[in-house]
């Protein structure tokens, strides 16, 4: 039975993530809860290891015994980079080499799969996104994303190891939260619907993302992790398809049976205004992955928020 390493286990795509793997195997975590919070593992079979990924001795505890690792710890978002380009580089680009390193000191050969970002290719404007593309980022996360995957895929060649490093897209679903200056754009027009409050956009609200729903991003990785799927370049984890938050908030609008009320402010500064990805190159790797649809995937989220309103 394999075990596996998640880093950012306690935040929202890594809670997905060990509840997936515990079906298959041990599963371990590492995480500084500066983002994450334990009650996302509720009900799931994960040890928690409290600590930084810069801190080597926290990484090579956690590293024991481990045969992969899903590397998602990460200062996330692209306006906290711009308030702290630092720690979003020391996080991010450091964590991500210091992470590396504990894996080839393990002993054991482990996989490493690594969390990249759609930012990367910023103000390229050309579209689909495709991974030959130049990538032209617009902000530090952006730049301390490309280093990433960059360092990832450079230790194929420098050390032999097996890794994939993925661009995720806008990623959606239950536990992840609305409520804190940095939240993603779902979990607020979702909160703030289920409030009967006016939605917030920044601008016209007709920029577009390839939203993919947290269980697909989950059930690929692990596919990755269980077949050591390896490959020298970045690959595109999203489906192509290509959804404006006016059409999102549509949606949510039918779901809970309520017109909705927006308010439009200035656009955000770093903010891209298209993206979709050309998913080839994650089909050829991963025939088998189904996408769950936006709407199914927007219903789970507003139950999930709907219950945690409802206790709070
Ligand atoms: N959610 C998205 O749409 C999206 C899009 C592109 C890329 N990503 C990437 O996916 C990964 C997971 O993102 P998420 O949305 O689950 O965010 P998240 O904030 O919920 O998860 C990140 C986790 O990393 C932990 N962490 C941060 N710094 C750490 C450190 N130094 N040591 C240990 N743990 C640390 C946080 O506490 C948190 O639990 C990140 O690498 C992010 O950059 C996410």
């Amino acid at each position: 039975m394999s075990k596996l390493l998640v880093t950012g286990m306690a935040g929202f795509i890594g809670s997905h993530v060990a509840e997936a793997w515990s079906h298959h195997g041990e599963v371990v975590g590492l995480d500084d809860l500066s983002t994450g919070d334990r009650a996302n593992l509720e009900g799931i079979d994960a040890e928690l290891i409290e600590g930084s990924i810069l801190d080597p001795d926290a990484l090579a505890h956690a590293m024991e015994g481990v045969d992969a690792v899903v590397h998602l710890a990460a200062r996330p978002s692209v306006p906290r980079s711009i308030a702290d380009p630092e720690a979003s580089h020391e996080a991010n680009a450091t964590g991500t080499l210091r992470v590396l390193e504990a894996a080839r000191a393990n002993g054991r050969d482990p996989y490493v799969v690594v969390a990249s970002s759609s930012s990367v290719y910023g103000a390229n404007p050309e579209l689909p996104k495709h991974e030959q593309m130049m990538p032209m980022p617009m902000s530090p996360y952006a730049v301390s994303k490309l280093a990433t995957e960059q360092y990832t895929l450079a230790w194929q060649y420098s050390y032999g190891m097996s890794t994939l490093a993925f661009r995720f897209f806008n990623v959606f679903g239950p536990r992840q939260a609305p409520g804190h200056a940095y939240a993603a754009v779902i979990p607020v027009f979702v909160d703030a619907a289920l409030r009967h409050e006016p939605l917030t956009v920044h601008g016209d609200g007709l920029q577009s993302r390839d939203f993919t729903y947290v269980g697909t991003v989950a059930s690929v990785l692990v596919d990755a992790a269980l077949r050591r799927v390896s490959h020298p370049q970045p690959v595109n984890l999203a489906f192509g398809t290509r959804t404006t938050l006016l059409d999102v908030i549509g949606l949510i609008g039918a779901e809970i049976g309520d017109d909705l009320r927006v308010v439009h402010v200035e656009s955000r500064t770093g903010d891209v205004r298209h993206s979709q990805a050309d998913n080839t190159v994650l089909r050829s790797l991963f025939p088998d992955a189904q996408p769950v649809p936006l709407a199914d995937g927007l219903r789970d989220t507003i139950m999930w928020l709907h219950q945690r309103q409802a206790v709070s």
